[in-house]
């Protein structure tokens, strides 16, 4: 008997814009990632109002997924995927989302690779918007700070539940929706960035747009959900946050609450409407600290609170440490930044790895939510050396999932309802904080660099295997 359910679903991630490439083929538009240069650790990639001639922007190629796709799904099968999560580019159904019709070459791309996952008995899962937001809608509207992006969005939820009926059956709306709460989400995640170019690390820090963006994202999400609900009973909608635990970094009753608060703005503040349907009791407090007031519609609570989602997903990496001085806050990380912990180890990234906090981060969400959950990325990004006889070794990365996996598994036997674990970057990919090729998560290497050559060929990493066999026995053998 394995600890895991029968049904798991064992998988690996990814999103449309880092591996898709063919950015501006059969009539795609270009989308906010369409405009983000390279960068690395140190440069900060930069987002431009225009396509720089002589410029390298890592999604037009990517992977070339677009014209890979049979190989890799091929590939997935092998490892023995159950699921695949991918995301659906936007910009390749409705180029500058304001069109009244999708695009037929976009929507029939989608029906190739779901019918070539179909034809292994894998299950599409499916994130609607993942840092895809057409640019058109930054020009014209300033991203999700307009309403009128609601609307537009339900016509692309509406062409796309439509026309994969039969094919996919999970759905998540908004990719690490909680992005929008931090500055540096401005640009992927809100969108709000109407006429800024410059490095993404320096965008200028807009709460009011942020969160007024966010509201409008809440209120798209729940009528996504109600609709899919009452047209389509058989789809299973999720939200999905992007989870950096954090600790207090004494026991220092200042640091507590500065935690606390620090956890209900960044990982909390989003899933309590998702999931609840409602603005929690703090959501006050934060606004008033920020100076920001949030302008709701009527009608706007009672669509909240019809279009809860039916389970909860997240992306889960590190964890943090946060002081009541903010000075000691200011350290590296995904998307949200914390101050350093002694007991732990960093990527190359200075990520701080904590397999631990994946457990204690899982049985605190289904303790607050009890509906079911699923850990939809997870991998250490890392540097991969290809040895004279072709072999990639890959062991850190082994010992990485091993580690998580294991306390995954430790919090099931808590009493966590856990659906499934889909890795992130299953295949090498652009790294979406930096641009690089060079932080590869996958499991399976591809020929790409930073400079944008390659040759794209495709090779298994040593995780390739030992995957394959973590799936077959059901998670037992680590
Ligand atoms: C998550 C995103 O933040 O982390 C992915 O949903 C992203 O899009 C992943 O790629 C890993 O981050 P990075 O910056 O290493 O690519």
């Amino acid at each position: 008997m394995s600890t895991f359910r029968e049904d798991f679903l064992w998988g690996g991630a990814v999103a449309a814009n880092q591996f898709e490439g063919a950015w501006d083929v059969d009539g795609k538009g270009a989308s906010v990632s369409d405009m983000c240069t390279n960068g690395s650790h140190t440069t900060p990639k930069r987002v431009t109002t225009k396509i720089e001639e002589g410029t390298l922007y890592p999604s037009h190629e990517a992977i070339d997924f677009y014209h890979h796709y049979e190989e890799d799904i091929a590939l997935f099968a092998e490892m023995g995927f159950k699921v695949f999560r991918t995301s659906i580019n936007w910009t390749r159904i409705f180029p500058t989302g304001m069109e009244s019709e999708p695009n037929e070459a976009g929507l029939a791309f989608y029906d190739k690779v779901f019918d070539c996952c179909k034809k292994y008995g894998i299950e599409p899962l499916v994130t609607i918007s993942h840092y895809e937001l057409p640019y058109a809608l930054v020009e014209k509207y300033n991203g999700w700070e307009g309403r009128e992006l609601i609307e537009y969005f339900m016509n692309y939820c509406k062409a796309i539940f439509a026309r994969y009926k039969g094919k996919v059956k999970y759905w998540l709306t908004f990719n690490e929706i909680n992005a929008g709460t931090m500055p540096l989400g401005a640009v992927l995640s809100t969108g709000t960035i109407k006429g800024y170019s410059g490095p993404v690390t320096e965008v200028p820090n807009k709460p009011q747009e942020r969160f007024q963006a966010l509201h409008h994202q809440f209120v798209a999400s729940a009528l996504a959900v109600k609709y899919a609900h009452d047209n389509y009973p058989e789809y299973k909608l999720g939200n999905m946050i992007c989870f950096v635990t954090s600790y207090p970094a004494t026991c220092n009753p200042a640091d507590i609450i500065a935690n606390q608060e620090h956890m209900r703005e960044v990982n909390w503040y989003c899933s309590d409407v998702q999931v609840r349907g409602e603005y929690p009791a703090y959501a006050q407090s934060i606004w008033d600290k920020h100076g920001i007031t949030i302008k709701m519609e009527p009608g706007d609570e009672e669509i909240l609170k019809q279009g809860t989602v039916d389970f909860y997903t997240f992306s889960y990496y590190m964890s943090n440490v946060i002081s009541g001085d903010p000075e000691a806050n200011k350290g590296e990380g995904n998307l949200i930044a914390g101050g350093k912990n002694p007991y732990l180890e960093s990527s190359d990234w200075g990520w701080q790895i904590d397999p631990q906090g994946l457990r204690y981060s899982l049985n605190e969400i289904y303790d607050r939510y009890r509906i079911p959950l699923m850990v939809v990325e997870n991998g250490l990004g890392a540097k991969d050396e290809i040895e004279a006889d072709g072999s990639i070794n890959d062991d850190y990365r082994i010992d990485y999932l091993r580690k998580h996996i294991s306390e995954m598994k430790k919090a099931v036997e808590d009493g966590v309802d856990l659906m499934g674990y889909t890795p992130w970057g299953c295949i090498d990919l652009v790294s979406a904080s930096t641009g690089e090729m060079a932080k590869r998560y996958g499991f399976i290497y591809v020929e790409k660099y930073d400079d944008g050559t390659g040759t794209l060929a495709r090779r298994k990493k040593k995780s390739f295997d030992w995957y394959k066999n973590v799936i077959e026995s059901n998670g037992e053998n680590l």
